[in-house]
């Protein structure tokens, strides 16, 4: 991550590829680098921090002439942003320069067999493996040899390689990770990013996963994995430079939202063992013991964070047969709250610079508890101050309203309940693999409901329009923790009054408040409670309330007493959240759409809240 680009062509490759990557600035990103053909030589610029940097850099040393090149601002996940971890990579003999966003999941065991023929790596990053792959594979053909490359690595990438041995030779693949080609006239452009090429050609091919791309000045051509020609259409970009930052999305939202499915995948998929059979968190350099002593488990975080952090509560105590309690930060920095060595503090947040949170933290630390951060922003305060991170591996989060940095969150709270229960013995083997089994499909399944969007615009449409004042959303166990997510998520950006229950207190003052018409949304994914929801549900309905249901695909008895029902695919019941929580964001989307709200920056709101 997080912005990569190319070039090949007739103008002077420096210009053009700093200009692109400067597009993508708005992304975020903490370390940049270039690479260039120098007349024989390969040139690599790179630093980190800001685009400005390696600028001045450049323009100290003057900038070299060049008609082919790569560039990368990266926002890094796994590793620190140091000026050796920035990009691009290289190989041992420099022949190769690579860029690379996503995760090179199986990158350990690659990076060991190189080593042992005789592959030096200077950096911590996955991508380094890249170079020295295709440099191990090499015999005078660049496509050839990324063909190679990537029947061979797992994970998820869009990669940019080119050698001063083929001059004239720019090559490119994608698996799921963006990637597309420009085309101008005589030209090519490579970017993960649509706006990083819209100032020079509004015509590009968008690759498909497992499509490779070569560029000669002559011409270029795309590849399927086997090598075999692809016929591709001609994508012509309608949108303005703001739109398109949005990917053709009408909000970044809406993009977000869309960007769940590899969100999700990217957080999972180097903390599963490939055998697909137990949790790593090499990142986690807490020893079995210290996991053994601990004798509770803090949540703290605020808004969309706590919501995670409840979930982490419910999944860790049954998984892990530890008390767990979730503090909101602002309350817990003041509570004077009970905390000793063996107390695990969890903080989430998102930013990583919520001062409540930070505060919370500290207090954490200085009464000698030990501190573990789920942030999705490499080098933030939460993140330098912890004693780990565990981090989202979401991408820049720009909407204010929170959606792929809490369901990356609830990644991170599976995660960590498998891997305490892992090293604390309290599930078996074939639990665990079970579980990672549900697991590894969420993000298809997200997908899925992804791809059903309409029906959840349509019931927006129906039930949410300007006359609506107030909803309740209902559930138990997880589908309440849901349940409060979905109600945060619709009164932020469309400002109806929404207010979470556990379905079982409504009788204890709020049913007061139904009347004839009054919209209820009923999650309904618990089956070991599900018909005591089913009965809080014909209470409401007798009541005159209108009840949109949130079900298991199959389930009949839910679906009976409501007057909407929408269907989640089926996993691990211990897993329902992550795809209970979709359905919301978009209802709570398409809400502020009907409504004409503003759905990326809500009145009110900022997305970072750095102050008390
Ligand atoms: C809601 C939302 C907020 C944040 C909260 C914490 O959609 O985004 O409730 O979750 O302000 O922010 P972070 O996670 O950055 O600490």
């Amino acid at each position: 991550m997080c912005g990569i680009v190319g070039y090949l062509g007739s103008q002077s490759a420096v210009p053009i590829l700093l200009n692109c990557l400067k597009q993508l600035e708005y992304r975020g990103y903490d370390s940049a680098g270039i690479a260039i053909l120098n007349g024989d030589d390969l040139t690599v610029a790179k630093s980190a921090g800001k685009i400005s940097f390696l600028e001045n850099m450049l323009q100290e040393e003057g900038i070299p002439e060049s008609h082919v090149g790569i560039g990368h601002t990266r926002w890094a996940t796994q590793v620190r942003p140091t000026d050796l971890n920035s990009p691009p990579d290289t190989g041992c003999t420099s022949n190769f320069a690579v860029v690379h966003n996503g995760i090179i999941e199986n990158y350990q065991a690659i990076k060991e067999w190189l080593q042992k023929e005789g592959h030096s790596f200077v950096s911590e990053t996955d991508a380094e493996v890249l170079p020295h792959l295709v440099e191990h594979f090499y015999q005078g053909d660049l496509e050839t040899a990324v063909l190679e490359v990537i029947n061979r690595v797992e994970g998820s990438y869009a990669m940019m390689v080119f050698t001063h041995k083929e001059p004239r030779k720019l090559v490119a693949a994608r698996k799921d990770s963006p990637l597309i080609m420009g085309l101008g006239e005589k030209e090519y452009f490579l970017a993960s990013d649509i706006p990083a090429i819209l100032s020079y050609t509004r015509q590009a091919y968008i690759l498909e996963d497992g499509e490779v791309a070569v560029l000669k000045p002559e011409g270029a051509y795309i590849l399927d994995w086997k090598g075999l020609p692809v016929d591709k259409a001609i994508f012509k970009v309608e949108w303005d430079a703001a739109a398109a930052e949005k990917a053709g999305y009408d909000h970044f939202m809406r993009k977000e939202m869309h960007e769940q499915p590899r969100a999700l995948k990217d957080t999972l998929s180097s903390r599963i063992s490939l055998d697909n059979r137990y949790v790593q968190l090499n990142e986690v350099s807490l020893t079995p013991q210290q996991i053994k002593d601990f004798t509770r488990i803090k949540m703290v975080g605020c808004g969309t964070a706590y919501h995670a952090g409840i979930v982490g509560k419910y999944l860790i105590e049954k998984l892990v047969r530890i008390p767990v309690e979730v503090d909101i930060a602002s309350e817990f920095r003041y509570r004077d709250p009970l905390l000793d060595e063996r107390t695990l503090v969890v903080v989430i947040s998102q930013s990583g610079e919520t001062a409540d949170t930070l505060a919370a933290l500290r207090e954490a630390k200085r009464k000698g508890a030990r501190v573990l951060a789920v942030t999705n922003v490499v080098g933030s305060s939460i993140s330098r101050e912890a004693d780990d991170v565990l981090y989202t591996w979401a991408g820049p989060e720009i909407a204010v309203a929170s959606t792929k940095a809490y369901t990356t969150q609830l990644i991170c709270m599976y995660l960590l309940g498998l891997y305490l229960a892992q090293v604390r013995r309290t599930l078996s083997e074939e639990e665990i693999a079970t579980m990672i089994t549900h697991l590894r499909q969420l993000p298809q399944q997200v997908q899925m409901i992804l791809n059903r969007e309409q029906q959840i615009k349509k019931l927006a449409e129906t039930y949410t329009r300007s006359e609506l004042e107030n909803i309740f959303f209902i559930g138990r166990g997880l589908d309440y923790a849901v349940a409060m997510e979905g109600s945060l998520k619709l009164k932020e950006i469309t400002y109806i009054h929404a207010e979470a229950y556990a379905a079982g207190e409504l009788k204890h003052g709020t049913f007061a408040l139904i009347e004839e018409g009054f919209p209820i949304i009923a999650l309904g994914t618990q089956e070991s409670l599900l018909e005591k929801t089913v009965n809080n549900v014909k209470e409401l309905k007798a009541r005159g309330a209108t009840v949109i249901g949130l079900a298991l695909k199959g389930d009949t008895q839910l679906q009976e007493c409501v007057d909407e029902i929408i269907y989640l695919p089926r996993t691990h019941n211990d897993l329902t959240s992550i795809l209970a929580v979709i359905p919301l964001q978009l209802l709570a989307y398409y809400a502020a759409v009907t409504r004409g709200t503003n759905v990326d920056q809500p009145r009110n709101l900022t997305k970072a809240v750095t102050v008390e």
